[in-house]
């Protein structure tokens, strides 16, 4: 088997989240740089990290990296990579592109550089002239840092965060890889209560419980790369299979969300049926204010409105005052939230234990923790 390298992309600031799931994989050669993290293995590593990653956005197959400064050096240097190991005669492939702090800087030529330099390639080894593009997809990626040049295949498709559950959301929806993530930084685990009060469509509490039964995420869904030839159909099935029968079936959190917007709680019900954990998610239609904390030890994650994205300022500040004045008495329960609001800490009324730095989409967020005591034996 072939020694490939890939590259899994993320959000900035959850580089250190998708490394650590990617150990846990077992990948080798790991290591990081901004919103990327490297990693080698063979080809069993396509599906396998496609079906298991949570928190990253994409896994990229990495054809070549070099330095280039001219045109001639980036088409020479492309031209002498072994395009055809991955990309058959029928092969429908297209050049997208990238270009930052670099000599060449012209998106769209080096798209073009790239693409004829791949055609050029191709029509060597293949002895063709005309390529009908009428197969598989694989959509290149020409990315130029500082004048080195990385060249990949997207083996991911429509990206990770679409696990294919969530087909009805409120305005401002969180991506799953995201919520995941936010869960992942948490202290929570399987067995504390999980609780998200502005719930929205449900996708904290869904991928709490896809976390807790050990459901991987994207065992329903398909990805470009299981259409490529080089990848037996075989290793696909395995990786599913092995999936399936990793479900913790006979593992039921506890695990509720609640919003004061009736059709959300719908839309919450029907995608945790979609992704198969509505047995073990309590959803209800409930105000923030009127929420009551049961037992001990629970977490709470929230991504409540923040203005910005949807809610009226008046109303978010109340809200934030109304979860102060909830988890702030509570001497066992932990409390995390993201906004983009600044003054978060002073309507909640408590500096946090930590604040992190993330991006939801574009909008630059921080991540507020206020640490609950740890359960007597933390499992
Ligand atoms: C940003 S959305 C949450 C999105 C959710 N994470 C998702 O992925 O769909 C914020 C949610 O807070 C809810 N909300 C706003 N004010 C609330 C309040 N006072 N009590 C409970 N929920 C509230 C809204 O109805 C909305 O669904």
């Amino acid at each position: 088997m072939l020694q490939l390298k890939f590259i899994a992309t993320t959000t900035f600031g959850l580089e250190a989240t998708v490394k650590r799931e990617i150990q846990k994989l077992e990948f080798e050669n790991i290591s990081t740089t901004d919103g990327a993290v490297y990693f080698t293995g063979n080809e069993t590593v396509i599906p396998k990290a496609n079906i298991h990653l949570r928190s990253a956005d994409r896994v990229l197959l990495v054809m070549g990296q070099f330095k280039a400064f001219s045109f001639d050096e980036l088409f020479e240097k492309t031209k002498s990579l072994n395009w055809s190991d991955w990309i058959p005669k029928e092969g429908n492939f297209y050049v997208t592109g990238k270009s930052i702090k670099s000599q060449l800087y012209s998106v769209p030529d080096c798209q073009s550089i790239v693409e004829k330099a791949i055609v050029e390639n191709l029509k060597k080894k293949y002895k063709i002239d005309w390529f009908e593009k009428t197969g598989a997809l694989y959509k290149i990626q020409v990315a130029i840092l500082k004048d080195v040049v990385t060249l990949t295949i997207d083996t991911t498709g429509s990206s990770l965060h679409k696990r294919g559950y969530r087909d009805s959301a409120v305005i401002a929806p969180l991506k799953e890889t995201l919520a995941s993530a936010l869960i992942e930084l948490s202290f929570w685990k399987k067995d504390r209560i999980f609780l998200d009060p502005t719930c929205g469509s449900g996708t904290l509490p869904i991928e709490a419980a896809m976390i807790a039964k050990n459901i991987a995420p994207g065992i329903s869904r398909k990805f470009v790369s299981e259409e490529w030839k080089n990848i037996p159909a075989q290793y696909w099935k395995d990786v599913r299979s092995k999936a399936y029968s990793d479900i913790n079936v006979d593992f039921t959190p506890e695990i509720f969300g609640s919003d004061i917007n009736p059709k959300a709680i719908e839309m919450a019900k029907h995608n945790a049926v979609n992704a198969g954990v509505d047995d073990c998610i309590r959803f209800e239609t409930k105000p923030f204010n009127e929420i009551t904390l049961k037992g001990d030890y629970g977490v709470c994650i929230c991504n409540p409105p923040y203005a910005e994205r949807m809610g009226i300022l008046e109303d978010v500040e109340n809200l934030y005052r109304d979860m102060g004045k909830i988890f702030r008495k509570n001497k066992t329960w932990s409390f995390y939230t993201i906004t983009s609001h600044e003054e978060f800490e002073k309507l909640y009324g408590k500096k946090a234990d930590k604040k992190r730095k993330l991006f939801n989409g574009n909008v630059k967020i921080d991540y507020y923790q206020y640490y609950g005591l740890k359960p007597p034996v933390d499992k």
